[in-house]
C-alpha cells in the first residue's frame, strides 16, 4: 500500500524522536520513499546521519542551505508528498502550526502543505495538558490535521500521563489508513446525524439528553476528509461543524426524522450517531406551564425511530447506526443491528471510563450483520471516526464487487 508513495517525516526536538527512526526504518521497508526534515533542535536528540542512512535520503535542516531536490525545497517537498508525518510533534511545533509560522524548514513546509499531515505530539505531560496546547491541538484538527492521541505512562522526564508519543507501529498503520482511505469517497453523499434531541414539554423546558455531538461531528470530518459530500443533520450542539459540512440543524425527534426523511433519496451512506430520544410528551405546552403546587404528570409518547424506519426502505444505501449502551453492550447491540436491518452498528458501553457522552475518546466495537465484530482500542473520537469511515469504505468496495 505505500510502494511508491512519498512520506515526509518530520522530526522536532524531543526525546520521542529515537522513536521516529524506526518509523522511518518502517516506512522505507513498506516500499514509500522517505525524506526526512529535523528541525535544528532534533539534530540534538538524532543525528541526521542516522535519519539519512534509514531514509536513503539527504535529511533536510536549514531552511536556506543548498537545494537537495533541486528547486526551492520546502516547496517541493510541501507539493510531492502524499503525506507528512511529524512525529514527534512538539508543544513548540504545534504551537507554531496553530499560529502559522515559518521560523524553520519544518514550519514553513507545514505552512505550505496543502495534503494531509498526521500529527504524533510527544511532551511531558504538564505541556501536553496545558490548556494552551489543548487548544491548539484543537485548532489544528478543526482544519482538518490528524492527530495520534499520545499515550499515558512513564515519561523521560519522570512524571506518568499523557505525553507520550504514539509507538511506531501505530504511528505506520495510521500513515497505512490514511494513504489508503484518501478521498475513497470521493462522488459519495453521507447523511451524518448527530448530537441530542430536545423534546420540547413547553416553550422553556424540554427532554433532552448527555449527547455532547463529538462522535458524529467527528464521523462527519473524517467522510469530508474522505472526499464525501456530508449533510450533518444536526441536534443542538455547541461545537462548529467540519468545513465543507452542509448542516441542517433539528430540535426534536421528529423534525430530526423530517429532516433525515427529506435528505435520504440523495445519499449513499447514513450514519445516525445522533442520540434520538425514544419519548416525546404527547403535549407540548403552549405557554410555560406554572407551578400549581401539586405535581406534574407527563404523558410520554413514542416517537419515530428513524434509522429502523430507514431499514424498511434502504434499497442500496449503507445504514449505519450507533448504540450506546450501559449493560449487556454486545448482545443489546448484535439485536439492534438485526432489528433496525442495518450494514454496521458501532457499540460504546457509556459507563466505561473514557467512553461516551462529552469524553474526547471513545471505546466502540463494530458489529457487522455476519456476526462478525471488532473490538477498537480506546481512541480520540476524531480516530474511532476514521476507523469507522475507513470499515464503510471497505464495506462500499465490497458491494460494488458483488
Ligand atoms: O436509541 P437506540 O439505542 O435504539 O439507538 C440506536 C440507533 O438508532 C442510533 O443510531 C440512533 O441514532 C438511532 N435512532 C433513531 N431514531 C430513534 C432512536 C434511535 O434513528 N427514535
Amino acid at each position: 500500500m505505500l510502494r511508491g508513495k512519498i512520506i515526509v517525516v518530520g522530526v522536532t526536538g524531543g526525546i520521542a524522536a529515537y522513536k521516529s527512526a524506526e518509523l522511518v526504518s518502517r516506512l522505507r521497508k513498506a516500499g514509500a520513499e522517505v525524506h526526512v526534515i529535523m528541525t535544528p533542535n532534533a539534530c540534538n536528540f538524532v543525528g541526521p546521519l542516522t535519519m539519512q542512512s534509514l531514509s536513503a535520503h539527504p535529511v533536510h535542516v536549514e531552511m536556506f542551505g543548498e537545494s537537495k531536490l533541486g528547486g526551492i525545497d520546502h516547496i517541493e517537498l510541501a507539493q510531492r508528498a502524499h503525506l507528512l508525518v511529524m512525529a514527534p510533534a512538539s508543544a513548540n511545533m504545534i504551537a507554531k502550526a496553530a499560529c502559522g509560522l515559518a521560523d524553520n524548514l519544518l514550519a514553513t513546509v507545514l505552512l505550505a502543505r496543502k495534503g494531509p499531515v498526521l500529527l504524533a505530539p510527544a511532551m511531558n505531560t504538564a505541556m501536553y495538558l496545558n490548556p494552551l496546547t489543548q487548544a491548539n491541538l484543537a485548532k489544528l484538527k478543526q482544519l482538518g490535521y490528524q492527530v495520534l492521541e499520545p499515550g499515558v505512562g512513564f515519561q523521560a522526564c519522570g512524571d506518568q500521563g499523557p505525553g507520550r508519543m504514539a509507538e511506531p507501529p501505530e504511528i505506520f498503520a495510521a500513515c497505512e489508513r490514511i494513504l489508503s482511505g484518501m478521498r475513497r469517497l470521493e462522488g459519495k453523499t453521507v447523511l451524518v446525524t448527530a448530537g441530542g434531541t430536545r423534546e420540547p414539554i413547553d416553550p422553556v423546558r424540554y427532554i433532552g439528553n448527555h449527547s455532547s455531538g463529538k462522535m458524529g461531528y467527528a464521523v462527519a470530518g473524517a467522510a469530508i476528509e474522505a472526499g464525501a459530500r456530508v449533510i450533518l443533520v444536526s441536534g443542538p450542539v455547541s461545537l462548529e461543524p467540519p468545513p465543507g459540512a452542509e448542516v441542517v440543524p433539528v430540535g426534536s425527534a421528529s423534525e430530526m426524522y423530517q429532516a433525515v426523511m427529506e435528505h435520504f433519496p440523495a445519499c449513499d451512506v447514513v450514519i445516525k450517531a445522533a442520540a434520538v430520544a425514544d419519548y416525546r410528551p404527547e403535549q407540548s405546552s403552549e405557554h410555560k406551564i406554572k407551578k400549581s403546587g401539586g405535581d406534574l404528570v407527563l404523558k410520554l409518547v413514542q416517537n419515530p425511530d428513524i434509522l429502523k424506519e430507514l431499514g424498511k426502505i434502504k434499497g442500496d444505501k449503507l445504514l449505519v447506526g450507533f448504540a450506546a449502551e450501559t449493560r449487556d453492550l454486545l448482545d443489546n447491540a448484535a439485536e439492534k443491528l438485526q432489528r433496525k436491518n442495518l450494514d454496521m452498528l458501532i457499540a460504546n458501553d457509556v459507563t466505561k471510563p473514557g467512553a461516551g457522552f462529552g469524553s474526547d475518546t471513545n471505546l466502540v466495537a463494530i458489529l457487522y450483520p455476519d456476526g462478525g465484530k471488532e473490538i477498537l482500542p480506546l481512541l480520540g473520537k476524531s480516530e474511532v471516526a476514521r476507523e469507522i469511515i475507513s470499515r464503510i469504505v471497505a464495506l462500499l468496495d465490497k458491494k460494488t464487487k458483488e
